[in-house]
């Protein structure tokens, strides 16, 4: 079951058929526009609960020192070819530096997050400030469903598609709304492994239009839709040892991929299909279960294949 907005795709249609650019002729999507991600600083980062197989053990563990080199390592990687800007760290609030996890942005209209658990719930405040402050329409889900932004809603980038990860920390029921609010198409996947308990951990689409991803993490019916709705040749299939090394927690912009580590095959398959992959430890931020793509949420992501196509095809396939 999927949840489609039809005005939405008409509209694409239209412009689609008045555009130079069709799906046919475009090589997606390293588009021009410079990519802008939010960023934490893990001024008060820790693992001090246990909400997720990788802190259990680890209370107290992460190393802040290494911790904040690692993040400093990370921001001027991603500042070498996007934009940086920063949400200030709180007291209390160690996972705020996961900033995925603060909504889910398309356009000038940003979902916010319903933690799950109640030792992120305090989160939600700063977000709702700073995105308030910085000019986004600001929108909210019904109060009893978690739903847990970016870190489970990831848009496709070859098709007007929001990829839905839900199972562990989101709700299914939020499928339907996010779709209307959004005005996209929402696949909901159903997530099974609690190791991997976040879409954004498992799954990441890329900007070539391809989907890197670990398929154990999912059940067989959601194997089976991203098999039907991603030809082979735009599959890439992440391997057990590579996932827990958290290789699809990955940062996509244009033909640079960030990631905490991955094996010399998957690094030779990326390069292969044209991507730089960029190796930046992220050992203490694993010990709480996220590394890099769960440190940035991007907030300048197109309300359209058309637009992102239209961007493109203005100049050469370089981000930033
Ligand atoms: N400790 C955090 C949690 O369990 C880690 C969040 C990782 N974020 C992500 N987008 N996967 O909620």
């Amino acid at each position: 079951m999927n949840y489609s907005l039809g005005a939405m795709h008409q509209f694409a249609q239209a412009n689609m058929g008045n555009s130079e650019v069709t799906k046919d002729n475009f090589v997606p999507s390293f588009s021009i526009k410079k990519s802008t991600y939010l960023m934490c600083a893990p001024d008060h980062f820790e693992v001090s609960y246990v909400i997720n197989p990788w802190m259990a053990g680890n209370v107290a563990h992460a190393d802040h020192t290494i911790a904040q080199q690692q993040w400093n390592v990370l921001v001027s990687e991603i500042s070498s070819i996007a934009n940086v800007q920063r949400i200030n760290a709180k007291v209390g609030v160690p996972d705020l530096v996961f900033t995925a996890n603060g909504g889910v942005v398309r356009g000038n209209k940003v979902v916010l997050s319903r933690f799950r658990h109640v030792e992120r719930q305090a989160e939600e405040i700063h977000f709702e400030q700073w995105f308030t402050a910085h000019g986004f329409e600001v929108l909210k889900l019904a109060p009893d469903l978690p739903f847990e932004g970016a870190g489970d809603a990831l848009l496709d980038r070859h098709d007007d598609l929001m990829w839905f990860g839900h199972g562990h920390r989101s709700d299914l029921a939020c499928a339907e709304p996010l779709a209307r609010m959004l005005e996209v198409e929402v696949q909901p996947l159903r997530l099974v492994d609690p190791r991997f308990y976040h879409l954004d951990t498992c799954f990441c689409p890329l900007e070539g239009g391809e989907v890197m991803y670990f398929p154990d993490a999912f059940d067989a019916a959601s194997q089976a839709v991203i098999a039907d709705r991603v030809p082979a040749h735009r599959r890439v299939i992440v391997s057990a040892e590579d996932a827990l090394d958290f290789a699809c927690n990955s940062v996509n912009c244009g033909a640079h991929i960030f990631l905490n580590r991955a094996s010399k095959a998957l690094v030779s398959s990326l390069v292969q299909r044209g991507y730089t992959v960029h190796q930046t430890p992220l050992t203490e931020f694993l010990k709480a279960g996220g590394a890099a793509k769960c440190l940035t949420l991007k907030l300048n992501e197109p309300v359209s294949m058309v637009e992102q196509m239209t961007l493109a095809s203005e100049k050469p396939a370089i981000c930033g």
